[in-house]
């Protein structure tokens, strides 16, 4: 079993968004049993709140399920329950390094690290943007490399 969680600030807009879209790609292939998928955001406003209407709006659109996604905040032993801790930027990404010291083998990385010729590695946060839509194509990008990493690189057929 291989365990991906992606992380953003808030866990409403970009990362639950990552989760349903991976998630979606993931049970297309028929890996639903061989990978598990969560989110999870690196603050507490948004505790128990489901997706921000444009990430429920753009997933509706491209018949994405998203139903049973709730924000909650990140914490440290999802160091030691993920084999993947994906964060949206680098801010996300910092933030969540501060409990490296306790689990130095956790494997903590950006999104747009597995697209290579993406060269700004940040998803921009459509909260503030308002860009639900720069973010979904980012994420497709994002989604489908890692999942070929993960296939390349575990036993997940
Ligand atoms: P997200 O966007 O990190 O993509 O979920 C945000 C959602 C809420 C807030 C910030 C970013 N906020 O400050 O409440």
């Amino acid at each position: 079993m291989v365990k991906v969680l992606f992380v953003c600030l808030g866990n409403i807009c970009r990362s639950p968004m990552a989760e349903a879209m991976f998630r979606d790609v993931v049970k297309r292939e028929g890996l639903e049993g061989n990978i598990v998928v969560d989110s999870a955001g690196t603050g507490d406003w948004h505790i128990g709140q489901p997706p921000h209407e444009g990430t429920r709006t753009i997933l509706k659109s491209n018949r994405i399920d998203f139903e049973g996604i709730k924000a909650r905040q990140v914490e440290s032993k999802d160091l030691e329950d993920f084999d993947y801790i994906i964060a949206m930027d680098s801010d996300n990404k910092r933030n969540i390094e501060k409990w490296k010291s306790a689990f130095p083998t956790a494997k903590i990385e950006l999104l747009l690290d597995y697209v290579p010729h993406m060269k700004d590695k940040n998803v921009p946060d459509p909260y503030y943007t308002g860009n639900f839509q720069e973010v979904f194509d980012l994420l497709q990008q994002g989604c489908e490399k890692l999942l070929q990493h993960i296939k390349q690189n575990h036993d997940v057929k």
